[in-house]
């Protein structure tokens, strides 16, 4: 097989994977370009890539059971942030919890061990569910990006790019009753705005029909105690959209 096939064959499992739309291949060079396509398989450089027209509807069901996800982050290279990890951190918890935790991108604790927010943030975090009643292993708690950003920096808009399609998939299929957005980072992807944390806050969002709260980092509420109270007051409003 020739690398322009085995690129495209590997796209497609990648897209049937994540339950992904359907993939149409472009026109080979020199024949009639079809309409402009927006789908990143029309991006696929190679001469070789299989003949145009391929779609490939991905087969419904729930697949949860054999969760592709940590298969799939384990061996990515879509971005940089690949170079330097130790561990992938896809995300983790109950496969029918009614809430999804995001946070930001793991850190170094996080880094060593392959698991979310298990670091000082981490900890703050599991208090916080604690706090209304809900046990860390009731929830879903993953990140945005799926590896460590060097020196924690924040995730740049290409790397969230090529990482987001997994989290969108983990949603797709654990869908909670509601999702707790975590930080500027978290609100702003899952919102797809740049509006910021403040003016997010204290409004209900949804995402694909879903109901979004937004709230403070933990990393935050470490740094600045004062956001405590008002993380309080988002939380316990996500517990209630929960009952
Ligand atoms: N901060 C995050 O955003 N995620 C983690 O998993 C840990 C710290
Ligand atoms: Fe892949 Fe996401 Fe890791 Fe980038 S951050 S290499 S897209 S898993």
């Amino acid at each position: 097989m020739t690398d322009g096939r085995a690129l495209a064959r590997e796209f497609l499992e990648q897209q049937r994977l994540l339950g992904g739309d359907s993939v149409i291949l472009p026109e080979l060079p020199g024949a009639p370009q079809p309409p402009a396509a927006t789908h990143p398989a029309s991006r696929i450089p190679s001469p070789d890539s299989p003949p145009p027209g391929i779609s490939y509807d991905p087969p419904g069901g729930d697949l949860f059971s054999n969760d592709p996800i940590p298969q799939l982050v384990a061996s990515c290279t879509k971005c940089r942030l690949c170079e330097g990890r130790r561990h992938t951190v896809p995300g983790e918890g109950a496969g029918d919890a009614r809430l999804v935790v995001v946070g930001e991108g793991p850190g170094r604790v996080e880094d060593e061990t392959g698991r979310p927010f298990v670091g000082p943030a981490g900890e703050l975090l599991t208090k916080i569910l604690g706090a209304i009643e809900l046990p860390r292993e009731r929830v879903f708690i993953c990140n945005v990006v799926k590896c460590r950003p060097p020196e924690n920096r924040l995730p740049q808009f290409d790397e969230i790019a090529a990482c987001v399609p997994y989290l969108f998939r983990q949603i797709d299929i654990v869908k909670p009753k509601v999702i707790l957005a975590m930080g500027g980072t978290a609100a702003q992807t899952l919102l797809n705005t740049k509006q910021s944390l403040g003016a997010l806050r204290n409004l209900m969002h949804r995402f694909r029909g879903i109901p979004l709260i937004v709230t403070y980092h933990p990393a935050a509420l470490l740094r600045n105690p004062n956001w405590k109270k008002p993380t309080w007051d988002d939380v316990r409003i996500a517990r209630r959209l929960i009952d």
